[in-house]
């Protein structure tokens, strides 16, 4: 996972290292490191933690140098110290590094045969070893690095600087991306378009096996891409328009909290530009054609993005009738799928850049499935590689644990299930006119649900005294369970397994005592009476009851039984209704037990390692 950074330029770069790390820090934040040349040396700060332990370093021991590196960890080798923090130097080379070298071993054991000393417990150490040797036998720095990557297996996203080369920052990745930022008195190479938006938005994306050199040659600035075969190629140039403004939490105490409050605005930017307000029909072109025979929908994602592919699973099947399987990523792409040319695969994603999705859309294609990508971040890796993407407009997601993305891939699979339903004829326009009215009514009911979060506060405070809790919840509101008991894990670090309602008895009942709340999602609908005997069922077994519910009337006769009452809503509105009030109970458990909400220990934002 890991953010990189690196920069050439005409003036200092260590400020702009850090300010381009400051928006990486979503990719991790263990450990944090910058290394400039100056002077023919190699000058670096590195600290345990966050960001801002490296920024009063620098602040009490600036470093100086127009050529230089930065990082951002997320530990895979090696804990979470000091002294595995990047860049990992010696002193003719520093590397930072995002991905991993999976042969470390056997190159690292034949670099101790051959005298070399290691001084942290990482994979990218053996990458600084092996260019160094290079370079002592003589090799120039391109030189040297390509000999280097010839011989790591893995993932990998490089950034590397030469104390005797002050002028050269060289780039390689393999299955990391790596990005090329270009101005006039500049280059940059970063892990995303974003983190190098305020300084240039003429980018271009480096692919596959690319090495990148970048050089200043007093005069000017150029750089030149050599393919996995050492051929010069050109890559395409791209002027973006991304915004640039800092994200800030305004009023609020944490970004997750802003994040959760602004899901009434993100919704309905969502919807309308999905739906026409006017005329409540779709404003999307499908581009795919769902109705050929024996076509079948592979939903593709991870974490939260999987439970709102499940969600979407109930809508797919139930509206447009067409069978659908929901992959989790990391199983799916070793599995060795039966996937044909009938195939639609639907790749979900906040990121747009976890690597297992990722891989998974790739797979997909050389299959010769039809790829669509419903991503939140544009020009994101997936949105590049899938052939037709959607995008959430959820806006920047700053907040670890996903909020307003999950609700906004909610919105866009229900109205692409919707509109596939149109497609195969499975909804008159009458039934259509109904659901998009119902949906477009959605983000009214949130900011009701968000008036008032004080009885998710008070039961936040109780919940945080708990050391596990179960939630159940049936049809569309099983996921909804799953994405609560994840998002209570996440920032809380309280045990919690969600189950199908109608599942509990087949074993996990078993758990239930007088100490493990239940939290029941339970709207009047369908299965009302069939997830109220669940409740009973373990309310007669002592454990303390949570129900949500919009039914007025239900009571229970048990000593601990608590009722949230939420708004009515229609059948497709429920669901999105009943996951902003798992992410208020998820947030304010987390408040009251004190942990590290938006930057939750050992999580990071975007996972791009396997
Ligand atoms: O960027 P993605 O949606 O592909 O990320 C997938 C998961 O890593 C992500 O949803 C994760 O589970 C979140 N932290 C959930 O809050």
């Amino acid at each position: 996972m890991c953010g990189i950074i690196g920069v050439l330029s005409k003036d200092s770069v260590s400020e702009r290292i850090f300010d381009g790390l400051s928006r990486l820090e979503y990719r991790g934040y263990d450990s944090a490191g910058i290394a400039t040349i100056h002077d023919n040396s190699i000058h670096k700060r590195r600290s345990e933690g966050k960001l801002q332990s490296l920024k009063s370093i620098l602040e009490k021991d600036p470093i100086q140098g127009y050529t230089g590196i930065g990082h951002t960890r997320w530990a895979t080798h090696g804990s979470p110290t000091y002294h595995n923090a990047h860049p990992h130097t010696t002193d003719r080379v520093a590397v930072v590094h995002n991905g991993i070298i999976e042969n470390y071993q056997t190159l690292k054991d034949n670099l101790i045969q051959n005298g070399v000393v290691f001084s942290s417990e990482t994979d990218t150490e053996v990458v600084v070893h092996l260019i160094d040797q290079e370079l002592r036998n003589g090799k120039t720095p391109e030189l040297a690095v390509q000999k280097t990557l010839s011989q790591l297996e893995g993932a990998f996203a490089l950034a590397i600087v030469f104390s005797q080369d002050p002028k050269i920052l060289i780039g390689a990745r393999r299955g990391s991306p790596l990005v090329v930022g270009i101005d006039e008195n500049n280059l940059f190479l970063g892990s995303d378009a974003w983190a190098l938006a305020p300084w240039t938005q003429k980018i271009c994306y480096l692919e596959e096996d690319d090495v990148v050199v970048m050089k200043n040659d007093d005069v000017n600035f150029s750089y030149t891409i050599f393919s996995g075969e050492g051929k010069i190629v050109s890559r395409p140039l791209k002027n973006l328009n991304l915004a640039t403004g800092a994200a800030s939490k305004g009023v609020y105490s944490h970004f997750m909290l802003k994040e959760i409050f602004e899901q009434p605005q993100t919704l309905s930017d969502t919807f309308l530009a999905l739906i026409d307000e006017k005329t409540f029909e779709t404003r999307i072109e499908l581009p795919i054609d769902f109705t050929k025979h024996h076509s079948r929908i592979l939903l593709v994602a991870c974490g939260s993005s999987y439970y709102a592919s499940l969600t979407a699973k109930y809508w797919f099947e139930k509206y447009a009738r067409i069978p659908c399987e929901v992959e989790l990523a990391s199983e799916f792409r070793y599995r060795d799928p039966v996937l044909t040319e009938n195939d639609i695969c639907i790749f979900v994603s906040q990121s747009g850049e976890t690597s297992d999705t990722l891989a998974a859309l790739n797979l997909a294609k050389a299959k010769n499935c039809s790829t669509l990508a419903i991503v939140n971040v544009p020009e994101s890796s997936m949105a590049r590689a899938a052939d037709y993407c959607i995008l959430t407009l959820a806006g920047p997601e700053i907040g670890v644990a996903s909020t307003k993305a999950f609700t906004a891939q909610l919105a866009v699979l229900c109205v692409l299930g919707l509109k596939i339903a149109e497609q195969r004829a499975c909804l008159d326009k009458q039934n259509l006119f109904e659901y998009f009215k119902e949906l477009l009514h959605l983000p009214k009911l949130v900011t009701h649900v968000l008036q008032d979060v004080s009885v998710f506060d008070a039961l936040g405070q109780r919940l945080s005294m708990a050391s596990d809790i179960l939630f159940i919840g049936r049809g569309t509101n099983y996921p909804v369970a799953l994405e609560g008991a994840l998002k209570l894990k996440e920032i809380s670090y309280i045990h919690a397994e969600a189950y199908a309602a109608g599942e509990l008895k087949h074993g996990p009942i078993a758990l239930v005592d007088k100490t493990i709340p239940l939290i029941a999602i339970s709207p009047n609908d369908n299965w009302f009476e069939k997830t109220s005997s669940n409740i009973q069922e373990v309310a007669s077994r002592g454990a303390p009851i949570i129900m949500l519910t919009n039914d007025l009337e239900f009571t229970l006769d048990c000593r601990d039984f608590c009722k949230i009452l939420l708004p009515k809503t229609g059948s497709l509105n429920n669901c999105f209704i009943y996951t902003v009030a798992m992410q208020c109970i998820a947030y304010y458990t987390a408040l009251h037990k004190g942990t590290d909400v938006d930057q939750p220990r050992n999580l990071a934002k975007s996972v791009t390692v396997e």
